[in-house]
């Protein structure tokens, strides 16, 4: 596959922000975000789930329990969500995000918008979401982490650069590293509906916080070497306006 960006050289908007902890890193996402909310009130936020952004979700609960910052009028878009699991459930992502951010401040139930992992027809359900995505204007600010394998959202190695919301299997690198994170369910669900490279892309400003020695391989494969679909988050060298946030653990192998 030829992309337009094939140098291994990074521009400005690729060069990282490493910090010495991974709390630094998250507290600079977490200021990053709140200056995007204050600037615009209405701003449209793309948000993942996972252990990395947990700190960042309590910063932004912390400056609204302060009274520095308010979110009623943010609209939301998640990542992606476990196939099979609806929101009620203790391990989906839409609970994850009910008990680290939204259900902490004051979001407007009817703006954030998520994936129905137990929706009966799950390819209706990734149309639907396709099409709120597309109705909504596009996200303004997408937060991501990163999978040691180098995907972003559910995006595993191999997915397309123009790849839309859809219904993905996970790989088995995936399940292992998400099973410490289950309280209820055995093992981790095989599929997830997840927001595409397009989609990912396709926001204004992306912002990427990648923290521990975990990260430190895909790091470097994402910003070192000539970007492929093997390690989805390198496609996002395509983006002229993207933050990475790292700590020195993850950005070891920069070198
Ligand atoms: C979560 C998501 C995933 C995670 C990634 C890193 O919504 O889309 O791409 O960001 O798996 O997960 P953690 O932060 O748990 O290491």
């Amino acid at each position: 596959m030829n992309f337009s960006l094939q140098k291994t050289a990074l521009n400005d908007a690729h060069r990282p922000t490493i910090f010495p902890t991974a709390d630094d890193a998250a507290d600079a996402v977490a200021d990053h975000l709140l200056a995007t909310v204050k600037r615009d009130p209405k701003s449209v936020l793309g948000l993942a789930t996972g252990q990395t952004p947990r700190r960042v979700y309590k910063r932004l609960v912390d400056a609204f329990l302060e009274g520095e910052v308010s979110f009623r009028d943010v609209e939301t878009f998640n990542l992606d969500e476990y196939c099979g699991l609806a929101a009620s459930h203790t391990d989906s992502f839409a609970a994850f995000m009910q008990r680290e951010l939204f259900g902490l401040a004051d979001f407007d139930p009817d703006s954030l918008n998520l994936i129905d992992g137990a929706a009966a027809d799950l390819t209706a359900e990734a149309a639907r979401y396709a099409a709120l995505l597309r109705d909504s204007g596009g996200i303004d600010v997408q937060l991501l982490g990163l999978g040691a394998n180098g995907h972003i959202g559910f995006n595993e190695p191999g997915s397309a650069h123009d790849s839309h919301v859809r219904i993905v299997d996970l790989s088995d690198e995936t399940l292992s590293a998400n099973q410490p994170s289950l309280t209820e369910l055995r093992s981790v669900p095989s599929q997830a509906i997840t927001l595409g490279i397009a989609d990912i892309l396709n926001a204004r400003e992306i912002i990427m916080l990648a923290t521990g020695p975990a990260k430190a391989a895909a790091v470097r494969r994402s910003l070192r070497e000539k970007p492929s679909t093997d390690c989805p988050a390198s496609l996002l060298r395509s983006h002229t306006n993207i933050h990475w946030y790292l700590d020195s653990a993850a950005a070891a192998e920069l070198g």
